[in-house]
């Protein structure tokens, strides 16, 4: 099978999942960019994304999305490509590109659900209310977040803080992959169901899913606990986020992950 066939197949099998999470991705298919009303993004972009190609710009015509993304063996190049990857955007215009931030070396990553406003406004992820959060349950377990690198399923906001569509995830999905190869972290934390759901590809609840280490992808150890945003609407959900961040911290130090030495 062709590169882009392979890509095409696989975002069909993403979004196949998907759609039994949501509801269906009306009339969506690989060879219309009319179909989904609901994305505003030009249909040159539209035919790039089913064509399998990353970006509407015509220095690279004749490679393939996978190859740009595969080109790419560092930070600065990916996010070079994500800067002009129209597919990466959601129907509210202007925004930011929002693409992670962290160390790139870092052994633990954190992935949560997409920029909200403060994000697109600077740029960075997690830096609103749930932000903050973070950073304090990060701290309870002596973890900075220059220590670590944290990013999204998508990286661009969605409008009206609402959930991500199945088909930006499917679309963000590979430029995530790619993010997560290079830096190649011992650990993955994912930050709510969205995140959960879309790199385990599963439907299962939260409660399901957290309090184990899944294989993800053969090579990473990956977890689950809620969203920040869930802790600050529902005290309920400490009790456990606790326990889930204990246990991550215990497994980092368990697997020998880089030491973590604290800001003087
Ligand atoms: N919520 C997220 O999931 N990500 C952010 O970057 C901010 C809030």
């Amino acid at each position: 099978m062709k590169d882009t066939e392979q890509i095409a197949e696989k975002i069909r099998r993403f979004i196949e999942l998907e759609e039994e999470i949501y509801a269906p991705v009306s009339s969506l298919d690989f060879h219309s960019s009319d179909s989904d009303s609901s994305l505003s993004a030009p249909s040159e972009v539209d035919n790039n994304i089913t064509s399998g190609k990353a970006t509407s710009d015509n220095s690279e015509p004749s490679m393939s999305m996978d190859e740009q993304l595969n080109a790419c063996t560092t930070l600065d190049e990916l996010r070079a490509l994500c800067e002009k990857a129209e597919v990466l955007k959601t129907d509210l215009e202007n925004t930011r590109l929002v693409f992670g931030k962290g160390n790139p070396e870092a052994d633990l990553m954190l992935i949560g659900e997409a920029p909200g406003a403060k994000e697109d406004a600077q740029g960075e992820p997690f830096v609103g209310a749930s932000g903050q959060l973070l950073t304090k349950i990060l701290a309870a377990i002596k973890i900075e977040r220059k220590d670590i690198y944290i990013a999204n399923i998508l990286k661009h906001r969605p409008p009206d803080n609402r959930n991500p569509k199945p088909e930006e995830r499917a679309r963000s999905l590979p430029f995530l992959e790619r993010q997560i190869d290079i830096i190649k972290p011992k650990l993955i934390l994912c930050l709510g169901l969205v995140s959960a759901q879309t790199l385990l590809e599963s439907t299962q609840p939260l409660k399901e899913l957290r309090g184990t280490f899944h294989t993800y992808r053969t090579d990473y150890q990956l977890t689950v606990t809620y969203h920040p945003a869930a802790l600050l609407r529902n005290k309920h959900l400490k009790r456990d986020t606790w326990a889930d961040i204990q246990q991550l911290r215990a497994r980092y130090d368990e697997i020998g992950a880089k030491p973590l030495l604290p800001s003087l």
